[in-house]
């Protein structure tokens, strides 16, 4: 019935009303305009007001088509002041919890829907390999197994039991593809990627949610091999509409159809780059006003024929239809906001999460505390980011990100930080003392007028700090008065994001000769690095009693860290990417071509600091036996493992098993070795248990010359343990037949 009444609207559609329906426009802009006389379909970045007024303007056009509101909700909803905040994607995945990451993205759908918004650009299925890159933190980190299983999970939640739901939002897969394949870090380069290479690694998440019935795509900015992703034949038509059978949406990256024009200069005018956008397959066009008077021309000039049009506006206003939008458009309700908003549901669900996001990457024993001991203590918590709740929540965050139009401020009380947990959770005889120890960075109005890639003024350059020698005094005063100094750096939400890559990958400001100093006073010191993506620590840091990493953590980030640091939660996370122990090491991704025998600096080993899946908990668990069911396999089999797990310390806890396969002699130069499975079980101390691991003879798969994914016969390795380095892993062989 939906296909008819989107053949029957269609139908009466005159050419510009089909024109207006593939545009997105800035709702902070003066839209009124384009709303009544040239019928856009959509807007994003609206408050309510301009919701409901925009949603108003459509009932005097001719045919009242309701608009689709879509919005960044990437970890909570991005502007809506006590919205609930969760850690951002790059600490979601140090969770490698599937099952919490759908509630996350259910709750946040439920939130986002109760404010009139109808679509999320979430998640990201970017693979981070170039930690320079600003955009690392919104991504879920550099494995595509891990990638593919997650974005998954996320989509389930956003999309929940289907459109009709009124609590259900379109998710949107972006940047398809290749967007995080930068030069040199930054942002929104040519990826030069080969097909091959794409098929290898970057889009295997991306089909994995295209045939899971992921409504919508995001295009990245970039070109591949010189064609702009917007107008990428092969990419749109070949692999995603053809090979994949994808039936969804496609919607640009902002102002993806001008910048043809005036950024990449591929079209000389809007009506040619209107022409080829709209014959590669886009639906709908961000941002790009001029696209209106573009496609009309095109289509006066003989570049585009009406009928062109037709499968984008159909796709659009099937999604409009699907979403209920003509019967109730699902505007802003306030009795929803009330209930939902915030709930104490969601943010409890908010805490467990960000329990699971804490990794323990270094732990000479200090940690937990010894609350219990019975002994009173003094701990000194130092450091720039200790009380910080706005760098805490990350971008995308209200008045941090790119969606800074709106009034700062969540309620402070939501916001639990690294000192509130402390104070809050400490032994009521145990003293604390703070000190602020350094500045990150310092700000000043940018005098060149610049620009975000996405067109929102910037409003400030970041200057270096330089240490302050009467901070880092202060706070060495507190560390040589406590038995403990926990100090909490990082970096800060300015350089972070679309359009704020960095050239370092340093603790910036006065955060190093702040540890250095630290360590120097012979406190044990345990560093919480609250940082977006990796950074290279110093060696103050490195061989500090403990390390532990969040990325940017959420609201009830600083509770987690306290309770972990404390021993009332167990550390759990387990890293989605590798530390470099120095910006030039990079890439430092686990699952890099193997056998490249000049593959070592003269200056620094090629080992990360920490890899990828390493964390550590207060317990100890064994792995041992590892044994397959069958050794000789066919191409229809799946590989049955199991292995022995035992919890040989005091504390229960949660263990995450990873699988990986390495395959002997490839045709092809491939990885040593990629992640084909994961699991987690949970342990009580004393208890052995068995984990079963099965892996499809048809995943064990690499990509051969030809550019086809293939299973080749052979001998292959599962490789099960507690990380992906290599010392920790267990070994068990068999063989593909045929
Ligand atoms: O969704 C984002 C995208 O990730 C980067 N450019 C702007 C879009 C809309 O805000």
């Amino acid at each position: 019935a939906i296909a008819d009444r989107v053949a029957d609207l269609l139908g009466r559609m005159t050419l510009p009303e089909k024109v207006g329906q593939m545009m997105q426009l800035d709702a902070r802009d003066d839209i009124d305009d384009h709303v009544l006389a040239k019928h856009v379909g959509s807007i994003l970045h609206a408050s309510p007001e301009r919701m409901n007024q925009a949603q108003g303007l459509t009932a005097q056009t001719r045919l009242r088509i309701p608009l689709i509101v879509g919005e960044d909700c990437i970890h909570g909803h991005s502007f809506w002041i006590g919205a609930t905040i969760f850690p951002t994607q790059l600490g979601l995945a140090a969770s490698w919890n599937p099952g919490l990451i759908e509630q996350v993205a259910r709750a946040t759908a439920v939130e986002v829907a109760a404010t009139g918004i109808h679509w999320t650009f979430s998640p990201v299925l970017c693979i981070a390999r170039d930690l320079r890159w600003g955009r690392v933190g919104e991504t879920f980190g550099e494995d595509p197994f891990l990638i593919g299983e997650l974005a998954s999970a996320m989509v389930r939640g956003y999309q929940g039991e289907g459109l009709s739901d009124p609590t259900a939002i379109l998710a949107t897969a972006k940047h398809f593809a290749g967007y995080s394949e930068t030069q040199g870090g930054r942002d929104a380069s040519e990826a030069d990627i080969s097909q091959r290479k794409l098929r290898s690694w970057f889009l295997p998440p991306f089909e994995r949610v295209a045939r899971e019935g992921c409504r919508t795509f995001m295009l990245g900015y970039q070109s591949i091999d010189g064609v702009p992703i917007t107008v990428n034949d092969w990419l749109l038509n070949d692999v995603l509409r053809g090979e994949w059978g994808y039936t969804g949406t496609l919607i640009t990256d902002w102002d993806n159809v001008g910048r043809m024009v005036w950024e990449q200069q591929v079209q000389p005018d809007y009506a040619h780059a209107a022409a080829a956008a709209v014959k590669a397959g886009n639906d709908m066009v961000m941002t790009t006003p001029g696209f209106f008077a573009g496609a009309l021309e095109a289509i006066e000039l003989g570049l585009l024929a009406e009928s062109d049009l037709d499968a984008a506006v159909a796709r659009i206003l099937t999604l409009k239809f699907e979403l209920g939008l003509f019967e109730n458009p699902r505007l802003p309700d306030p009795a929803a906001q009330q209930a939902v908003i915030g709930s104490a549901a969601h943010t409890d669900l908010n805490l467990q999460i960000a329990r699971r996001s804490v990794v323990l990457l270094r732990n000479d024993g200090v940690l937990p505390l010894p609350i219990a001991g019975g002994m009173a203590r003094k701990v000194a918590v130092v450091g720039p980011l200790i009380d910080d709740a706005q760098t805490q929540l990350g971008d995308w965050a209200g008045s941090s990100g790119q969606a800074g139009w709106l009034p700062d401020g969540h309620p402070r009380e939501m916001i639990t930080t690294v000192l509130d947990g402390l104070r809050d959770l400490l032994p009521a005889d145990w003293e604390l003392s703070a000190a602020r120890g350094a500045d990150i960075l310092r700000l000043a109005p940018d005098p060149a007028g610049d620009f975000f890639p996405d067109g929102q003024p910037r409003p400030q350059v970041v200057l270096p700090c330089e240490p302050d020698a009467a901070l880092i005094a202060e706070a060495v005063a507190a560390a040589r008065a406590a038995d403990y100094v926990v100090a909490v750096v990082g970096d800060r939400v300015e350089l972070v994001g679309e359009g704020r890559s960095t050239a370092t990958l340093d603790l910036v400001g006065g955060q190093i000769a702040l540890l250095d100093a630290l360590a120097e006073t012979g406190t044990p010191l345990i560093v919480v690095l609250m940082a977006s993506k990796p950074l290279v620590l110093p060696a103050s840091a490195l061989n500090a009693a403990a390390v532990i990493w969040v990325a940017s953590p959420g609201m009830q980030g600083g509770r987690a860290i306290a309770e972990v640091a404390l021993g009332l939660v167990e550390p759990s996370g387990r890293l989605p990417i590798s530390f470099a122990r120095h910006v030039g090491q990079q890439p430092t991704y686990y699952n890099q071509i193997r056998g490249q025998h000049g593959n070592r600096y003269a200056d620094l080993t090629q080992d990360p600091a920490y890899a990828f899946g390493e964390g550590l908990s207060y317990t100890q668990v064994e792995y041992s036996d590892l044994r397959l069911q069958q050794d000789v396999v066919s191409r229809a089999d799946t590989v049955r493992a199991e292995i022995t797990l035992r919890n040989s310390g005091a504390r229960p806890v949660v263990e995450t098993v990873q699988a990986y396969l390495s395959d002997r002699v490839t045709s092809v130069s491939w990885a040593e070795k990629e992640l084909k499975a994961f699991t987690q079980v949970e342990i009580a101390p004393g208890e052995t248990l068995t984990v079963r691991i099965d892996v499809p003879v048809a995943d064990c798969t690499l990509v051969d010359a030809r550019g086809d994914r293939v299973v080749e016969a052979g001998e292959f390795s599962l490789l099960v343990g507690p990380s992906s380095r290599k010392e920790v892993l267990l070994s068990a062989e068999f063989r593909v037949t045929g």
